[in-house]
């Protein structure tokens, strides 16, 4: 490089005028104005009008600079001039600069990008995320990276000031359960053996209580085999803690200052403390799920007490087979609700196994609905008044097992809510849930854990263990941000005995608890300490806290929704000598 830079293409401002300065960057954009060549040259720090005019600029470099094209790399030396007035770009920091090009150096030249790179918004994603080094230009992108990064300065600024030590913990290692499938990887050295690439630091978090690491803290990346949504990735990033000796209590009000700091600095908000609570049955009954956004109200109304004696099938049915009847009333809603937004509903809850919603319109003229003749006087009354039923509302209702009404509600809710606009992108609502149920049961009826099996039940319940599991409450709490958990944690279990409990209860036997968790059980027999810790999935918070939709915008490398990689193409086919050195032999899939 002969033209090495002293100042970056978003630094340069009107005192600058008159200096003599080196910048370097990509062309962004290239303007031939009757013999003035005009390039907005940008680099990571902002975008410079570098002008070659002729006469300054000599010929030869006039020449070169007609020849640029977008993305090639160039450095200039330049006298940085005051715009000429009308000419000013009040939207760039720089804009009331230019630098008058002296000299040119290209440093590379560049193939004609796929997509507008500085600009791109509505290009394909999977040719963004095939050239992502080009996607990763975009300033919005680069927002997303910088606000990340500094984030991640925050939240380790907080912690260290608490006094907490970071330490890695393994990524070749044993299954860690929480709930996906493992990535697995094999061992050549111990032919037909596997390594399980963490979904958590989970176990190891907790040994290191053992050791007496008390307020550990690590930027953890986690990996997980299972469904992707727009909200998941299957490798992502936690913010993982673990605390000794400290109660729910203790865990929560670390959290919630590390949240204050983040609204305080990063977003330049106020966030009153201590957050709200609300428990988890409160949460499936008024929202009809655990991670509730609260920016808007539309609460879920138990119903089931009014139906009692209905002569409505629909309704009779459900509730004969021990089933719920909830309804919510969309408050206001019925002007902007047209006859085809009520029945597209139908077709909206059946991927949630809801088999309809009715609905009942109070118009100016009475109510209207396709149900309303099979309800009695006594029980439209008693409906209208527990829904607080006025004028402009439109009540909507389902009749099912408990289950199903509550994801369908939970659905619908968030679908009037954003249709709606019943929250504005600014608007955050951030809360906790808490005492969580230990187990719920799985499809097959069975007893399942609803957080992981390392959690421990309230202290009064243990004597249910042997009884009536299913009233056994946890305490475990999640954190949620706009209908997102953003984090999770509990006080752990740190007795084996009781651990062993836990396992026996959701079908791990004592064999292949001890196979697959021995090394936990017998830490727990060397002294270990109550301990309890969280963790905040850090894509998520990005996401959430820039008012973007998909956690794909927040990561720099991300898979897509099949868990490919488009730009290296991975997972790909590996040579058979690998596979042999691995002793593995694949099947023909096709
Ligand atoms: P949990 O499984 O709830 O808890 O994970 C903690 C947080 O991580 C985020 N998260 C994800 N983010 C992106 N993609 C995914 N696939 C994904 N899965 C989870 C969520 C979630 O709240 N070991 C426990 C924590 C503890 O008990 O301390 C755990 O991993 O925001
Ligand atoms: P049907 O008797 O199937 O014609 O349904 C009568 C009305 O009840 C229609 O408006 C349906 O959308 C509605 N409906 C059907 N199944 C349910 C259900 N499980 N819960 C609430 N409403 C339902």
């Amino acid at each position: 490089m002969k033209i090495k830079r002293n100042s970056t293409c978003g630094s340069l401002n009107i005192e600058d005028a008159g200096k003599t300065v080196k910048l370097s960057g990509w062309v962004e954009n290239y303007r031939d104005h009757g013999g003035i060549i005009f390039i907005d040259l940008y680099d990571r720090w902002g975008i410079t009008q570098i002008v070659f005019d002729p006469a300054v600029s000599g010929k030869a470099s006039h020449e070169i600079a007609g020849s640029m094209r977008s993305q090639y790399v160039i450095s200039v030396q330049g006298e940085v001039r005051k715009r000429p007035e009308g000419s000013e770009n009040t939207k760039l920091s720089t804009g009331f600069i230019e630098v008058y090009a002296s000299e040119l150096e290209v440093l590379n030249e560049s193939k004609t990008p796929p997509f507008d790179v500085y600009h791109a918004s509505v290009v394909n994603e999977e040719l963004r995320l095939k050239y992502r080094y080009l996607d990763l230009k975009n300033p919005k992108l680069q927002k997303s990276m910088i606000f990340r990064s500094d984030l991640l300065n925050t939240i380790r600024n907080y912690f260290y000031k608490n006094n907490f030590i970071e330490v890695e913990t393994p990524i070749l290692t044993k299954s860690t359960p929480e709930g996906a499938r493992d990535y697995l990887v094999p061992s050549r050295v111990n032919p037909a053996k596997f390594f399980a690439l963490p979904q958590s630091p989970q176990l190891f978090k907790q040994m290191l209580m053992t050791a007496g690491y008390d307020k550990y803290i690590q930027i953890a990346r986690c990996f997980r085999d299972e469904d992707l949504r727009a909200d998941r990735q299957p490798e992502f990033t936690q913010v993982d803690l673990e605390m000794s000796f400290v109660e729910r209590e203790d865990i929560i009000s670390t959290v919630e200052g590390l949240f204050k700091e983040i609204y305080e600095t990063k977003l330049r908000k106020n966030l009153a403390l201590p957050l709200p609570r609300i428990t988890y049955d409160e949460a499936m009954l008024k929202y009809g799920c655990d991670a509730p956004d609260l920016r808007f109200g539309l609460e879920i109304v138990e119903l089931s007490d009014v139906f009692q004696k209905t002569e409505f099938a629909v309704f009779k049915g459900a509730l004969a087979s021990n089933g719920v009847v909830r309804g919510i009333n969309l408050k206001g809603l019925g002007t902007q609700l047209t006859r085809k937004d009520l029945d597209y509903m139908t077709d909206f809850v059946k991927p949630f196994r809801g088999k309809g919603v009715a609905w009942i319109r109070m118009n100016d003229d009475g109510p209207q609905s396709p149900i309303i003749k099979f309800f009695t006087e006594e029980e439209s009354s008693a409906l209208y008044k527990k829904m607080n039923a006025e004028v402009g509302d439109v009540l909507i209702f389902l009749a099912d097992k408990e289950k199903i009404v509550c994801s369908c509600l939970a659905e619908l809710r968030k679908f009037f809510g954003k249709k709606c606009s019943l929250y504005t992108e600014n608007d955050l609502s951030l809360l906790w849930i808490v005492d969580f149920p230990m187990f719920g049961s799985n499809d097959k009826g069975k007893p399942e854990v609803l957080h992981h099996p390392f959690t421990s039940p309230k202290p009064e319940d243990m004597e249910k263990l042997d009884a009536d599991i299913y009233s056994i409450k946890t305490n475990a709490y999640d954190i949620v941000l706009n209908g997102h958990e953003v984090g999770g944690g509990s006080i752990r279990i740190h007795n084996s005995a009781i651990q062993r409990k836990i396992f026996e209860i959701i079908g791990i036997d004592k064999e292949s608890g001890e196979r697959q968790f021995g090394y936990l059980l017998e830490a727990l027999d060397y002294g270990t300490p109550p301990h309890g810790g969280l963790a905040l999935g850090l894509d998520r918070l990005v996401m959430l806290l820039l008012g973007l939709d998909s956690i794909r915008d927040v990561i720099a490398f991300p898979k897509t929704q099949k868990a490919t990689c488009m730009l290296t193409n991975a997972p790909s086919e590996v040579s058979s000598e690998q596979l042999e050195e691995l002793f593995i032999e694949t099947v023909n899939i096709e």
